[in-house]
């Protein structure tokens, strides 16, 4: 398993809307989907930049894992997505290799993406996410 490149990253915001005008009106980029993933309990904002995307992430629950992420540590880098060519696989080679899973088996995630995320215990502090169509 080797990723082909940086799928995302998943920033976490307090205000989906006004961070979206931030990206807008600052950097110039252009927010191209907006998408509510319920398993999730986030409201998800896209910019494209090359190969690599950026995900807002606003909690539509405190309960929330993103809710509780930003009541914990405020706004931020949330994770970072490795594009793989089979997440089932990638998550695999990786349990294999002793880290530990949040996901043993892939879901759906924001864009239809078939995603798994790794503990953060097991990766030197960053929730990991690997990804693929
Ligand atoms: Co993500």
């Amino acid at each position: 398993m080797k990723p082909t490149h940086i799928e995302h990253l998943g920033i976490a915001v307090k205000n989906l809307d006004e961070s979206i005008k931030y990206y807008e009106e600052v950097l110039g980029l252009e927010c191209y989907n907006i998408e509510e993933v319920k398993d999730q309990k986030v409201r998800t904002a896209f910019f494209k930049l090359g190969d690599t995307k950026l995900e807002l992430l606003e909690s539509t629950d405190p309960e929330g894992p993103i809710g509780k992420f930003v009541e914990k540590r405020g706004e931020g880098i949330h994770h970072i997505a490795f594009a793989v060519e089979d997440t089932q696989k990638a998550l695999d080679d990786a349990a294999a290799k002793g880290v530990q899973l949040i996901d043993k088996t892939p879901r759906k995630g924001a864009e239809n993406l078939n995603i798994g995320f790794l503990h953060p215990k097991s990766t030197h502090g960053v929730l990991t996410e690997f990804c693929c169509k």
